[in-house]
């Protein structure tokens, strides 16, 4: 007979015998009966196991405690109690491994997320991280589903990079030579000639300079992979190692690239609703009453959409009172992108055309020569879940404004190629796929999305 996960076990008719296995997440009972709760991760759910004290020795029921695994056999039956439509009637009960009650970290509910996060190794064990995890995972999945659906290419950009797309100099090195005592130049810097790649390496920021050579051969591609920024931003909202959703179109303006997103973006979320109801409930319940009222009113309305200036003009006209000041020119915070978004307009928001100053050097210029032709959306609670932008396709002005920036042209020579040769319009935008599960999950650090989170001083597991 072959073992039946719980998420199968809890649909199957009555009146047949099964076999389960998990982890026991609670045990309860008298001197003649014991309830289980056993759970597989197949499900937030548990299938409750009914084991009569008479028929197992005593030492194996003893042993049975929060945290061991199990193997059962029994019949399954219709449930007795309420809460669940069947059970495991046991009559054969094997552990695989005991967990000590005095050592096991999870033997009681109800721990902090903090407290969690020192463990996070076994974490994915709790109710909550078994929600966000089978979220995250279906997350994954619809993004692929959603660009496959479009005819969209997922492409593989590298992870080892010579250049710095976005520009902000927070990138990990990435190298083989021996750091205590590297090989020196005659002016004492150091020698990455000698070096793996022969040349200074680092873990990308950002797989869209490659994917724009992807989309300008193939016309419209996504790459989904890890990014790393090694900025000391201890926040809520940043990972040192996160996953980035990154598509790029050919012959898409800022406008095409706006409906995407925000179509992309409703799709995901409406994924959720249709697909993850069960524990969406749990997070629901347990920690945010609103989630599943707000993951339904992203879905049906229309985003706002307006111009940074228009947007700067609103918050100093507000006269609220935030910890960094609002000035054109200002590189806006969460603080003031929360504040559009829940305070003045209630929904979602898009902003466009940013001073050029705080943006990176790939994107479009304006006529006005102050501003280019960037997005950023901004969801509640979260801030910016999206950054993109059309993309500057002239050779010429590309090239003004990497001197502007004094950039090493050199590095970049590959990357003016596209432009150089059979250039057009073309747009993307990179989602972060931590940030997006923050808002579907309703999490409230972006440390309790991701399975093993990096962050500044944190690497441990
Ligand atoms: O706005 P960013 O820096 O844009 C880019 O990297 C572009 N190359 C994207 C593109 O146009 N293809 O980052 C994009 C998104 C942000 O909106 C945010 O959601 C997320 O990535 N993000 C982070 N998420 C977690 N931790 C961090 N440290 C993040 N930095 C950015
Ligand atoms: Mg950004």
């Amino acid at each position: 007979m072959k073992r039946m996960k719980v998420s199968q076990l809890l649909k199957e008719t009555p009146g047949q015998e099964v076999i389960a296995k998990g982890w026991v997440r609670t045990k309860r009972g008298n001197k003649n009966v014991n309830f289980i709760a056993l759970n597989d991760g197949s499900t937030i759910k548990n299938i409750q196991i009914v084991c009569e004290t008479a028929r197992f020795e005593e030492e194996l029921l003893k042993q049975i405690t929060t945290g061991c695994s199990l193997c059962v056999r029994g019949d399954l039956v219709e449930s007795q109690g309420s809460g669940q439509a069947v059970e495991i009637q046991a009559k054969e009960i094997q552990i695989y491994g005991t967990a000590d009650p005095e050592t096991y970290p999870l033997q009681k509910k109800g721990h902090s997320m903090e407290f969690l996060r020192e463990i996070a190794h076994l974490r994915p064990r709790t109710n909550t991280f078994g929600a966000v995890l089978r979220i995250r995972h279906a997350m994954a999945f619809a993004i692929h589903k959603f660009f496959n659906d479009k005819g969209f290419f997922y492409l593989h950009t590298p992870l080892i990079t010579a250049s710095d797309a976005e520009g902000a100099g927070a990138m990990f090195q990435v190298t083989t030579l021996n750091v205590e005592n590297p090989p020196r130049n005659e002016d004492n810097s150091i020698n990455y000639s000698e070096d793996f790649f022969g040349r200074h390496t680092s873990l990308t920021v950002s797989g869209q300079l490659e994917g724009e050579m992807g989309a300008t051969a193939l016309g419209e591609i996504y790459t989904f992979g890890p990014t790393f920024r090694a900025e000391n931003s201890n926040t809520p909202r940043h990972l040192a190692e996160f996953w980035m959703v990154e598509p790029e179109m050919a012959f898409y303006e800022i406008e095409d690239n706006m409906d995407l997103a925000e179509e992309f973006i409703k799709y995901l979320v409406q994924y959720a609703l249709d697909n993850c109801m069960d524990d969406l409930q749990f997070l629901n319940d347990m920690f945010d009453k609103e989630l599943i009222e707000r993951l339904r009113s992203v879905t049906s309305t229309e985003f706002v959409r307006l111009t940074y200036t228009e947007g700067v003009n609103i918050l100093m006209e507000s006269g609220a009172k935030f910890e960094y000041p609002v000035f054109w020119g200002a590189d806006l915070q969460s603080e003031h992108e929360r504040y559009l978004v829940e305070k003045h307009f209630g929904r979602p928001v898009i902003l466009t055309d940013y001073p050029k100053d705080i943006k990176a050097f790939y994107m479009k210029q304006n006529e006005d020569g102050k501003t280019v032709r960037g997005m950023d959306v901004l969801f509640p609670k979260i801030g910016e879940i999206i950054g993109g932008s059309q993309r500057e396709e002239s050779m010429e002005k590309l090239q003004n404004r990497i001197n502007e920036l004094q950039m090493d042209p050199r590095g970049l020579e590959w990357y003016l190629d596209s432009r150089r040769f059979g250039t057009v319009p073309h747009s993307g935008f990179g989602l972060g796929f931590e940030r997006l599960l923050l808002f579907v999950t309703g999490m409230a650090n972006i440390r309790d999305v991701i399975p093993f989170p990096r962050t500044p001083k944190n690497a441990e597991f």
